[in-house]
């Protein structure tokens, strides 16, 4: 290397600039390399007195030994979070928001031993915890000292789910703890969290300025541990929610094993983001974003843009350039100031890259590295580019969390988004092209959480992030996030409804003691044909079968077809041939539901009369109950194009839209009570947000949804929008919760159904709404408002930055 100035303008090349380890390592020295569990707020030795230790994946050394903890550890742990619950839950917003506030200062204060910890932990560069990690963990602490202060007045009527179990992984080590400690701090809970075991010790060194800061014993436990750890959390019973962030396989486990527990869940899991230019983008720019998107952070990013589409005739020039920005990548100590790219987390993270990657060359992909070779003493891997990728190459469709690189090719926009589509994720993309337009006519056509439009990797508190599909579900951070975190009111405390109140078997048959109110007239007639509704028509169930309807007393008043697995698949077929409704306007979809609401209006007196044959209800209560179907529906009409999305105020130059989406195709099961209100309330916002349905009614009195068929004929409801299969209720629910075109369920039935379902819909990590408690439907806080509209929408965040 030349030392004159001039040689140096010359070579442009610098030598190192390591940041000291000393305030980590004094640290660490501290507590003598040896960590215990934080609870009650006290440090406490693992019970069986196991520990592990954790290194420095950039040269192997030990950096101390921490805790794990077993089943009795956790079960610990959760009795502090609940022992503290009550104190905190009472604490006012504004008391809460003071401690937030005191640990937001505080990580600033600490910012350089945090992000020196990180970096020794975790292998990432220092420029990255420095400059991105530590900031948005100071910034989440900030933004949701603010939700706590306005929780009040903002989530009125909602208060904390309880205690909350916190599973994180190891590629955002203290970000993740911010993600997650936060929302759930702000919102009243109180807080189980057990880091990744390779990278526990920023969790530890937080937990120890939250106790400096005076966070009430108990409010905050961190637990260390591998799997069997967070297994133990998300299986101890006194636990009230999960909050998983992590890899779709373990997700998958938890979502199994939280089935049935009315323990609530959140998971943010894998990806394989798309990372699409168009031909008009700027290439330099471009370069930078794929650097990063795919090299930050070694690529150990769960919305790493790791698939680069690229519009055909750019392709060779783009990748020309890309080539020679990586052969410039500095790779190396990541304490060093100057480095590109750090290590790779631990040597299994490391042998994974490796085997994909050669996979990915028996497969027939080409490889490309930059021709430096990668020091030795630790765990490296190269950027790694892949060409002549096929799109279904296990390279294209596996998450890969490392530093490579797959690249294929598209021609028109339309391509693109079928490309970028085309992976059971659903997390984040980002779009380049200097046309406004096309961005913006792109952006709502990709499956993701988050779009970032000619950037790439942009976190901010104040905008939601989270996916679709086998991404998982909820959102972090914003208002959005909050919600994952709170509970309504009327709902805590009140016991299992329907799970007492077992649905009549097949044919319905007469209890002794009932009582016949059945009115004599005016009766209906009863239906000989029964039929199903799908794709806008009456169709006889697959097999023909049907079901009689009983009223209480035994009488026959009428007759259902018994669908099947195959009328479910032939429903959800129509639904999402459907999907043009959710791109129409609210006004259309509202216009629509108004005169569904006028024709069940003009037939009000017959259908209350069914309520009455069906249920024995009164005549009265069966007149409410249609009359307040009607009212639902023109809620549904009103909301229809009043359901806002947001812009965020997030530190850049530019907007973020959070644009309110539908979810898709929305399997329905009805309750047993209110068979025609209990139908409505949830179809009725189902389909105003956008959404197709396949509805399965109230087993025991179906005859109200069967009846709607001819209301829904003569209201301009298209075909396909709002399908309707009867039968047994249970079993048509695991068809739905199985289905992998079904995006999302709500059933409301028993406490065994609710654990089908949940279990069953694993599967595709479709969004589950899934209840056994009663709910009063003639109450509008149960019965109509926002919280059915977050159910039948996902949050895509749009970023989009602007200026020369
Ligand atoms: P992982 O999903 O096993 O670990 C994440 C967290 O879950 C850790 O704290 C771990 O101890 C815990 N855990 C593991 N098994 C558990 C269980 N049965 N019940 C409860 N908690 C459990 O991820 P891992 O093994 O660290 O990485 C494997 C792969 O997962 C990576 O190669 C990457 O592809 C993906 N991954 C994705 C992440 C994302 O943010 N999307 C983050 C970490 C890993």
């Amino acid at each position: 290397m030349s030392s004159t100035v001039a040689g140096i303008f010359e070579t442009m090349a610098y030598g190192p600039a390591p940041e000291t380890k000393a305030p980590a390592l004094e640290w660490i020295k501290a507590h003598r390399g040896e960590f215990g569990l934080f609870i009650g707020g006290e440090w406490v030795a693992p019970q069986a007195g196991e520990r592990f230790e954790t290194i420095n994946p950039a040269t192997r050394e030990v950096l101390a030994r921490v805790a794990q903890a077993d089943a009795a550890d956790v079960d610990r742990a959760v009795r502090a979070a609940r022992a503290a619950l009550p104190a905190w839950r009472a604490l006012s917003g504004h008391a809460r928001a003071r401690h937030l506030y005191a640990l937001a200062r505080d990580v600033q204060r600490n910012a350089r031993l945090l992000a020196v910890l990180e970096s020794l932990d975790n292998g990432k560069s220092i420029r990255e915890t420095r400059d991105i990690d530590v900031p948005l963990v100071a910034r989440h602490f900030y933004h949701h000292a603010g939700w706590a202060q306005l929780l009040e007045t903002e989530f009125p009527g909602y208060g904390p789910v309880g205690v909350v179990g916190q599973i994180i992984p190891w590629n955002f080590p203290l970000l993740m703890v911010a993600w997650k400690v936060a929302p759930a701090l702000a919102a009243g809970n109180t807080v189980v969290l057990k880091p990744a075991e390779f990278t526990p010790l920023t969790a530890l060194c937080f937990a120890e300025i939250a106790e400096r800061a005076g966070l009430p014993a108990g409010v905050l436990n961190v637990i260390t541990g591998d799997g069997r750890t967070g297994a133990a959390l998300v299986q101890h019973g006194d636990v009230d929610k999960i909050a998983f962030t992590g890899s779709t396989e373990v997700g998958r486990i938890i979502r199994k094993q939280t089935a049935g527990s009315g323990k609530s869940l959140t998971l943010e899991l894998g990806g394989k983001s798309p990372f699409i230019v168009f031909e008009d983008a700027d290439l330099d720019s471009v370069v930078e974003g794929v650097v990063d998107a795919i090299w930050f952070n070694q690529g150990q990013v769960c919305c790493a843009g790791s698939r680069l589409l690229v519009q055909e005739g750019i392709a060779e020039r783009l990748l020309g350039k890309l080539r020679a920005r990586m052969e410039k990548l500095r790779l190396g100590s990541p304490l060093d100031k100057a480095v590109d790219m750090g290590a790779i987390v631990a040597p299994v993270q490391l042998e994974r890259i490796r085997t994909l990657v050669n996979q990915g060359v028996e497969e027939g992909a080409k490889m490309w590295q930059p021709s430096w070779a990668c020091p030795t003493e630790g765990y490296f891997y190269p950027p790694t580019l892949f060409t002549d990728v096929s799109p279904a190459a296990t390279i294209a469709q596996v998450e890969i969390f490392g530093p490579v690189l797959v690249s294929m090719t598209f021609r028109t926009p339309r391509e693109a988004v079928e490309l970028a589509n085309n992976t059971p994720y659903g997390l984040a993309a980002s779009v380049w092209t200097e046309n406004i337009n096309l961005a913006l006519d792109v952006a709502p056509k990709l499956k993701a959480g988050v779009v970032w439009v000619n950037c790439t990797n942009q976190f901010d508190a104040a905008s939601g992030f989270g996916g679709y599909r086998e991404s998982g579900f909820g959102r972090e951070g914003g208002r959005e996030g909050m919600w994952a975190y709170l509970k309504a009111d009327w709902e805590k405390g009140v016991e299992s409804g329907e799970s007492s109140k077992p649905v009549p078997s097949r044919g319905a048959a007469a209890s002794a003691e009932a009582e016949d109110t059945t009115p004599h007239s005016p009766l209906p007639a009863i239906d000989r044909t029964p039929k199903l509704f799908i794709g806008g028509k009456q169709v006889r169930p697959d097999q023909g079968y049907s079901r009689q309807i009983r009223s209480p007393a035994g009488a026959l008043v009428g007759e259902v077809g018994d669908g099947n697995r195959k009328d479910i698949r032939n429903a959800v077929e129509a639904a999402q041939a459907a999907a043009e409704w959710g791109r129409g306007a609210g006004h259309t979809r509202a216009q629509i539901l108004y005169y569904v609401a006028e024709n069940l209006s003009a037939r009000a007196q017959e259908f209350a009369a069914r309520i009455q044959a069906m249920t024995g209800a009164a005549a009265d209560r069966a007149q409410r109950e249609v009359e307040a179907s009607i009212a639902r529906l023109f809620t549904a009409a009103a909301w229809a194009d009043k359901y806002d999305g947001a812009v965020h105020h997030v530190p850049i130059r530019g907007v973020t839209l959070a644009m309110n989406e539908p979810v898709g195709v929305i399997g329905i099961v009805a309750p047993e009570q209110c068979p025609l209100l209990g139908f409505i309330s949830l179809v009725a916002p189902a389909i105003a947000m956008g959404n197709a349905v396949v509805v399965v009614p109230s087993e025991a009195h179906p005859l109200s949804a069967t009846d709607f068929y001819g209301v829904l004929e003569t209201s301009d409801v298209p075909d396909g929008v709002v399908n309707i299969v009867t039968g047994e209720k249970d079993g048509l629910a695991r068809v739905l919760a199985e289905h992998l075109d079904v995006e999302g369920l709500w059933y409301f039935g028993t406490a065994t159904g609710v654990r089908l379902v949940e279990e069953a819909s694993a599967g595709n990590m479709k969004r589950t709404w899934a209840t056994h408690r009663p709910r009063d439907w003639f109450d509008g806080r149960q019965g109509e408002g926002r919280a059915f509209l977050r159910r039948a929408t996902e949050v895509k965040n749009i970023w989009i930055p602007y200026g020369e």
